[in-house]
């Protein structure tokens, strides 16, 4: 579905949705053969130029999730094109070393599109990194993880029914790099492994099957300060989680995997008769995400560094103005998430949210009762949160917000109910390190905080449930 090629003069890609996979050149590129495009390396610094021709017969427009790039560079819809039409994207890579990635965010099947394989990963390096000597090359994985439906004809399935549509599409099979049952061969040695839910609505709680913590050393943004370990990871869509793994001590034979755990999933599943069909595999089940068979012994690895990067952590006070706090308020009206009381508008620019340009800004997103707190409610006493019924489970569901320019920075979560789902799940989340992209669940209230410099004009934030996406739960910040 993506070409890449290398075009006279260093630093230029061209990326072509054909519709078919192509293989790229090696070299700079590291091929994940499968319907994925290929992984983008990034140096900080670096000014790189993309040729982007879209052959699909439909408009796509491209968007360079996680970078902080100029808004005519973002794929904002508004700049879709048509088959046969060419978009040259051209950005200083201004990241630090991290891992991002790219996808369609064109308006109204943003999902289908990535579903079907306009996705790929972007890795940046910059000096820092490269004097931590972290594993790389065969040592650093990319492993994108995402969920699909499979026809008969073993052909990527899309379809949504009503509940679909309002939960987000959920897959019956889990992939990574677009395989299942993938099986990645290790040495007995410390690995990279930088991970992408690409998933549309999937939110997994990884961990590994042997139950030993996770190391973590980087998020969305970039690396941490220092590694931290965690007894399992929640990674909703579009979030990123950097792993190191030490496989040494292990015996040749043996195999660890990467799993995502049970937990209770909000899912719709209820009420009789509602269920999806007979293979789906609801929100929170258990499931396998990629294996890794220790199959050489060698002597020596890498040590986990004590610190990684410098991070200057923000606290509330770091704000232009403390005082204000923008909403990001989580709504529901006429079956439709918003937020904020509205639902997309791709080029109005009167009521946008509006934030000057140099600043840093508290941001607060809660998903309290979305159907009062959104602006009309669902009729009468419809009641978010817990039982309310069918009504109330549509209402109570986690959102993966995601704002794009700048990373941000968490300052608090309020849980809304700290009740023993929440407990099962909450040890999970990464507060600390830049974030482009946070989980909130519901009833949960999360307080940002993020820089909007260098750059004016209408950026967006959304929900990364790509189908809420669609559905108009996306709005556009006007920066000037
Ligand atoms: Cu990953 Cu606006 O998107
Ligand atoms: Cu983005
Ligand atoms: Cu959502």
């Amino acid at each position: 579905m993506t070409e890449v090629s290398i075009l006279p003069g260093a630093n230029t890609r061209v990326l072509k949705y054909t519709g078919k996979l192509l293989k790229g050149p090696s070299g700079t590129l590291k091929e994940l053969p499968s319907y994925l495009g290929p992984v983008l390396n990034f140096e900080q610094g670096q000014k790189v130029r993309i040729f982007f021709y879209n052959q699909i017969p439909e408009p796509c427009v491209t968007h360079w999730h996680g970078m902080h790039v100029p808004q005519i560079m973002d794929g904002h819809p508004m700049y879709a094109i048509n088959q046969g039409e060419q978009y040259v994207y051209e950005f200083e890579v201004k990241n630090p070393a991290g891992t991002n990635w790219y996808h369609s965010h064109t308006h109204e099947v943003t999902a289908r599109q990535v579903y079907q394989g306009l996705a790929g990963l972007i890795t940046i390096t910059d000096e820092i990194e490269r004097k931590l000597d972290l594993p790389s090359d065969e040592y650093d994985i990319p492993l994108i993880i995402q969920d699909r439906t499979f026809t008969s004809g073993n052909q990527l399935h899309y379809a949504l029914n009503m509940h679909q549509r309002m939960q987000g599409f959920l897959g019956d099979t889990i992939l990574a790099n677009g395989r299942r049952n993938h099986v990645v061969p290790v040495k007995t040695r410390a690995y990279r492994l930088r991970i992408l839910n690409g998933s549309n609505s999937r939110i997994y709680k990884l961990g590994w099957s042997d139950g030993s913590p996770l190391t973590i050393i980087g998020t969305d943004g970039g690396l941490l300060e220092k590694p931290q370990t965690f007894p399992y990871i929640m990674l909703a869509p579009a979030e990123r989680v950097e792993l190191w793994v030490d496989f040494s001590g292990r015996k040749p034979g043996s195999e660890l995997a990467l799993q995502t755990l049970s937990y209770q999933g909000f899912s719709m599943r209820m009420g009789g008769g509602m269920g999806m069909g007979s293979n789906t595999m609801d929100q929170g089940n258990k499931g396998t995400i990629v294996k890794f068979a220790i199959t050489k012994q060698v002597s020596d690895s890498p040590r986990l560094p004590d610190t990684l990067v410098p991070i200057h952590r923000f606290t509330a006070k770091d704000a232009s103005n403390p005082d204000i706090v923008v909403p990001i308020a989580i709504g529901m009206r006429r079956m439709t998430f918003n937020l904020n009381g509205r639902t997309f508008d791709m080029l109005d620019y009167t009521n946008q949210e509006k934030i000057p340009v140099n600043t840093v800004q508290r941001i607060r997103i809660s998903n309290i009762n979305p159907g009062i707190g959104g602006g009309g409610g669902m009729g009468g006493g419809m009641r978010g949160g817990r039982g309310g019924g069918m009504m109330g489970m549509i209402m109570a569901q986690p959102h993966p917000i995601h704002l794009h320019g700048q990373q941000f920075q968490i300052l608090s979560r309020k849980p809304g109910h700290a009740d023993s789902a929440y407990a099962a799940i909450k040890d999970g989340f990464i507060n600390s390190g830049w974030k482009d992209t946070v989980l909130v669940m519901p009833g949960e209230e999360v307080e940002i905080i993020k820089p909007f410099t260098d750059y004016t004009g209408l950026f967006l934030y959304h929900c990364h449930n790509l189908e809420h996406e669609d559905m108009g739960m996306m709005r556009n910040f006007f920066v000037s």
